[in-house]
């Protein structure tokens, strides 16, 4: 037993996660005076920490693991199951190497290009357009670019729904209800289909280039020499997509900022590209997106007073370490500044996770993310003019994942 750590009341607060949202940690935090509490949560003790030394905790493979952390609904539904966020060890590290090498700066830049080029080519349809669902927009333009990218073959008849089933598999992990079962159909017809571009990549009808993510996983070796059935390589695939597709909700809150906060729109015409770089980071930093990370402890130990005992599962709060103001000055301030001279840290912000990605579990795609969050950003700001309409722009903390209610909606498109 642990006497040292606040405990939460309650049998179980799985509910009350669900309604409280992205502030569940962050509101015991405040209230246990803590950076430590147990709780229970699905039927299990569960230990929530913060802050970076909780972080740097977190990321020790000697101490935590990911087999048996993430719940079957999240793998049914965002991750796939038995994917790379499931894995740990070298086998982890194997399969990790592979998604690392196929996100190298030319490919980030290849990606970011891509986005802009659809963009433009968006903007006559926008200028005639009534008005115009950002987030929407973006999603299916994401999804092009993926999918063409990647080397999976994709009609143009059929890039809304796709993309739609990739939104879905993200947004339903934290629903209940049919929500949730969308969700999981959304990712049951993608691995269909995936899984087919596979086959026929494998059975040579299909030839794509030996540089991009479609060929790179059929025929990926895992680290016991065998080739991943094509069910597997179809997850892993997917894996790459999907967040692609994800990076929707960055635009959409990155045109959120350049509302709120106007006074960065003429930092950005500058086309700086710090500015650029610094205002994207806060955007990652400011808006909510992932909650919260889980883990389960490898072998006992001791940290922070707290006994750590094999097979608990632990939650680190990505969220309130955002927004927690010993690592964050005013941190309910959005200042692109404060990234200016920032010493690079691993373990500070983590909105795609901590440590070194080539190591641990880190999101592989940060990179991606950013170049095409720039682009997107710098698109906005210098390649049109537009209006934002009277709409509902809000977005729930009890929501997870969330995202502004109307999407972001902008009418009088006009090229700059
Ligand atoms: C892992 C967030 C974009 C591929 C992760 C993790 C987070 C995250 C929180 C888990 C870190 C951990 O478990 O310690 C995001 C967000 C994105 C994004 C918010 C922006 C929308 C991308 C992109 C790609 C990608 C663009 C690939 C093209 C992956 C993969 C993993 C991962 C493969 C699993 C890594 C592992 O388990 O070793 N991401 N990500 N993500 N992400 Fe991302």
């Amino acid at each position: 037993a642990n006497e040292n750590i606040p405990k939460d009341e309650g049998l179980d607060n799985s509910l009350t996660l669900m309604k409280e949202g992205y502030l569940f940690i962050k509101n015991r935090m405040d209230r246990y005076h803590t950076d430590i509490f147990e709780t229970h949560l699905m039927g299990q003790k569960v230990i929530c920490m913060t802050g970076v030394e909780a972080a740097k905790i977190f990321y020790d493979p000697e101490r935590f693991q990911r087999k048996g952390a993430a719940p079957n609904r999240i793998q049914q539904t965002l991750f796939g199951a038995n994917a790379i966020q499931t894995m740990d060890g070298e086998a982890h590290l194997h399969r990790k190497q592979q998604f690392m090498s196929l996100m190298t700066r030319p490919h980030q830049k290849e990606l970011a290009n891509m986005v802009v080029q659809e963009f433009e080519q968006s903007i006559h349809k926008w200028e005639l357009a009534e008005q115009v669902n950002l987030f929407e927009e973006s999603q299916v333009i994401l999804c092009r670019v993926a999918c063409n990218w990647a080397g999976i073959p994709i009609q143009e008849a059929e890039v809304t729904d796709r993309a739609k089933d990739f939104i879905s598999m993200i947004y339903s992990f934290g629903d209940i209800g049919p929500e949730h079962w969308e969700g999981r159909r959304a990712r049951n017809r993608v691995e269909d289909w995936i899984q087919q571009v596979i086959e026929d990549v494998r059975s040579d009808q299909l030839k794509p280039n030996q540089d991009y993510p479609l060929y790179a996983w059929a025929n990926f070796k895992d680290i016991d020499g065998k080739r991943l059935d094509s069910k597997m390589a179809a997850i892993e695939l997917i894996n790459v997509i999907r967040p692609i597709v994800a990076i929707a909700t960055y635009i959409t809150f990155g045109a959120l900022a350049l509302r709120d906060y106007p006074q960065y729109q003429e930092k950005l015409q500058s086309r700086d590209p710090e500015e650029l770089e610094m205002f994207a980071q806060e955007v990652r930093r400011f808006y909510p997106f992932g909650p919260f990370l889980a883990a389960r402890v490898k072998k006992d130990f001791e940290w922070n007073n707290c006994q750590f005992e094999e097979g608990t599962l632990v939650l680190l709060d990505v969220f309130g370490l955002h927004n927690d103001p010993n690592v964050w000055e005013k941190p309910s301030e959005f200042r692109p500044e404060r990234f200016q001279d920032r010493e690079e840290n691993f373990y500070d912000l983590i909105p795609q996770g901590g440590g070194d990605p080539n190591k641990g579990h880190r999101c592989p795609g940060e990179g991606i993310t950013l170049e095409i969050m720039k682009a997107s950003i710098d698109f906005l700001v210098n390649r049109v003019d537009y209006e934002i309409p009277a709409q509902d722009l809000s977005y729930s903390l009890s929501q997870m994942p969330t995202l502004p209610k109307s999407g972001f909606i902008i009418n009088r498109v006009k090229q700059k």
